[in-house]
């Protein structure tokens, strides 16, 4: 099968494996399948009485010209009371089918909801960087929302069309079999060539939507990166591009238009040409004596609403076709192993570590980029409570090292244990629980600072977090805020600057309180003085734990037990401060001339 999705135009193609695949989804309608089965009952019940209730205009006309079609001795002045319980029951039945269905949708999309974000979010990294985010939202958000649409009303709609076309075929037939075969005859030309007709008007819709689409995204670039089109001045250039791409879409809409206008006009012609046909033939056959006048109204009516079915089940289908690639794009999701049981994360018991760390022999690609080895054979050794740092120039692989001790990612070779214990044998979040990172891109919630920093330790108190911002030499800062630790920090905290993001990140690392903390160029941001004060409140917060530390600046590692230089992904040099510069010869001691030398010119 394949139909046009109303959005992106595009061709949808839904296989037989797909719709039997898409079936699963009905689990989470299942826990609420006697509401569902209730609402079905509702909706065919409802659909039969409208259809009933459709044929009593004629039914009355005949009894009042004398010729009733059913001997049930009724008066027409009976129908006001046949007319208002039919109208009463059609609207209880409606209302409870949808109230019914609502329900059923609701609560059975929250709980896939609820289970698609828990996927997701229990993903690996790697996971994350295959998928982009916006995709991923569009799971959660209008996925979903398309499946409710389904549940709630699309699918209902579409068996009630069937209902109301099934049983209208079968009492025109019933009612007037001659005028029906008439109309058999002459119809499926007409809506023939209506569909030929409605698919060429609906590739310059298609034309119309691309040209729309590319005039949003000059729109939307633009204002994003407002201060990128500002400081190029070239705020004349996008004001002529987006002119000239609004242009084109009225010249697209005008030929458009000019094709809808014929498209009508050759439908009124054609649909009322063929409709007049048959109301023509229905009057002769009336003049002949072979049929009654209320037959004839009642013919009318009902072939309307025949119409009005067959129109809606095109769209209906090509609704539920949608959902049905929507199910299957969640169903990949969920069906895609999680990185951890998030149901046992709960109860694994408290890992306590020493925090002996040994990387042994590594080889790690990145998984979006096999053929590219960033650490080759890369093996570091760290007692417990000891200070290593790894430098060396950007894109060496320091950040991957670190990444790969938060089990980010699994080595190609060799292992990493932990107190002798290879780290996959942990429980995953009972493992990172001991880690602690202040990573070199610092990204926080929108939300408020207290949150921001609580999130080391959620539930923690105001004071515990204030002594947290005290030892990051952020309180200074924080308190000089009118709101204080409820100041919003803004999207992903672009209210802070660099350093203060930076010391906010520190002072979570602080409360968390890990045995492991790795700090990835934690004051890169700072300038000289702040440097130093959180410097100090660094070594304060590196004492009895093994920590990693990453710098470019060597004058912040000095203290260190013992530096690893990397070069390409592999290890160069190692040794402690004192030993690496007495080798006038090695990387360090020249990148330490370097960086000294310059500080004395200044
Ligand atoms: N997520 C990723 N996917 C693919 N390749 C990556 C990814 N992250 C980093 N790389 C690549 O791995 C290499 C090492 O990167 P890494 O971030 O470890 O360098 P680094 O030593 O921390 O550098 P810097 O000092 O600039 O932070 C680089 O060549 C980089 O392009
Ligand atoms: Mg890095």
């Amino acid at each position: 099968m394949a139909l046009r999705n109303k959005k992106s135009d595009q061709p949808i193609k839904v296989k037989k494996e797909s719709l039997k695949k898409s079936i699963q989804i009905f689990r989470y309608i299942r826990p609420y399948m006697g509401y569902f089965v209730l609402g079905m009952f509702f909706l065919v019940l409802g659909s039969l009485i409208f259809m009933a209730l459709m044929g009593l205009p004629g039914e009355m006309a005949n009894i009042a010209i004398g010729s009733p079609k059913f001997n049930l001795g009724l008066k027409v002045y009976d129908f006001w009371w046949i007319f208002l319980t039919i109208l009463l029951l059609q609207g209880l039945f409606s209302y409870a089918r949808t109230y019914l269905f609502a329900v059923v949708s609701e609560k059975g999309m929250a709980d896939l909801r609820k289970d698609l974000y828990q996927k997701i979010i229990t993903q690996p990294v790697a996971f994350f960087e295959e998928k982009r985010v916006g995709e991923l939202t569009s799971r959660i958000t209008t996925d979903v929302e398309q499946l409710q649409a389904a549940f709630s009303v699309t699918l209902a709609e579409f068996i009630r069309q069937i209902v109301i076309l099934i049983a209208g075929i079968f009492i025109i037939f019933i009612w007037t079999p001659r005028l029906s075969t008439i109309m058999l005859l002459t119809f499926p030309a007409i809506v023939i060539s209506a569909m030929v007709f409605g698919r060429f008007i609906k590739k310059l819709s298609r034309q119309r939507q691309d040209e729309l689409a590319r005039t949003n995204t000059i729109v939307e670039e633009t204002f994003q990166s407002f201060t990128i089109v500002k400081s190029f001045a070239n705020e004349l250039y996008e004001t002529i591009r987006y002119g000239k791409s609004v242009d084109r879409i009225v010249k697209v809409s005008l030929d458009f238009a000019k094709m809808r206008g014929i498209f009508f006009t050759f439908i009124i012609t054609i649909l009322f040409g063929g409709i007049f046909f048959i109301l023509w033939q229905g009057a002769l056959m009336l003049e002949k004596g072979q049929m009654e006048a209320g037959d004839l109204f009642s013919f009318i009516m009902y072939t309307g609403i025949l119409g009005g079915a067959i129109a809606s089940l095109g769209t209906l289908a090509t609704q539920l076709l949608t959902a049905v690639g929507a199910t299957e794009k969640i169903l990949e999701i969920l069906n895609t192993p999680s990185e951890f049981d998030i149901n046992q994360s709960g109860h694994a018991e408290d890992l306590k570590i020493k925090g002996d760390i040994d990387y042994k022999n590594i080889r790690f690609a990145y998984p979006t980029r096999k053929d590219t080895n960033v650490l080759n054979d890369i093996s570091i050794h760290l007692d417990a409570g000891k200070k290593v740092a790894l430098v060396g120039q950007s894109g060496a692989g320091k950040s991957t090292i670190v990444q790969l001790l938060m089990k980010f990612y699994t080595p190609d070779s060799g292992e990493i244990t932990i107190d002798g214990t290879n780290i996959n044998d942990f429980n995953i979040t009972a493992y990172r629980k001991n880690i602690g990172i202040v990573p070199q891109e610092i990204i926080l919630f929108g939300g408020t600072i207290r949150e921001n920093i609580s999130y080391g330790k959620p539930g923690a108190s105001d004071e515990e977090i204030i002594e947290a911002a005290k030892q990051s030499n952020s309180w200074e800062f924080i308190s000089s805020f009118p709101e204080g630790l409820d100041t919003i920090v803004g999207d992903r905290g672009m209210k802070l600057s660099g350093g203060q993001r930076q010391r906010i990140a520190i002072a979570r690392a602080i409360l968390k309180d890990p045995k492991i903390l790795i700090l990835d160029e934690a004051t890169s941001s700072l300038d000289a003085e702040s440097e130093k004060l959180v410097q100090d409140a660094l070594d304060k917060l590196m004492a009895n734990r093994t920590s990693i530390i990453i710098a470019h600046r060597l004058a912040t590692i000095r203290d260190v037990d013992w530096i690893y230089v990397l070069e390409n992904g592999q290890i160069v040099e190692q040794g402690s401060h004192h030993e690496l510069t007495e080798d006038e010869n090695g990387v360090y001691a020249s990148l330490a001339r370097l960086q000294f030398d310059s500080a004395n010119h200044i």
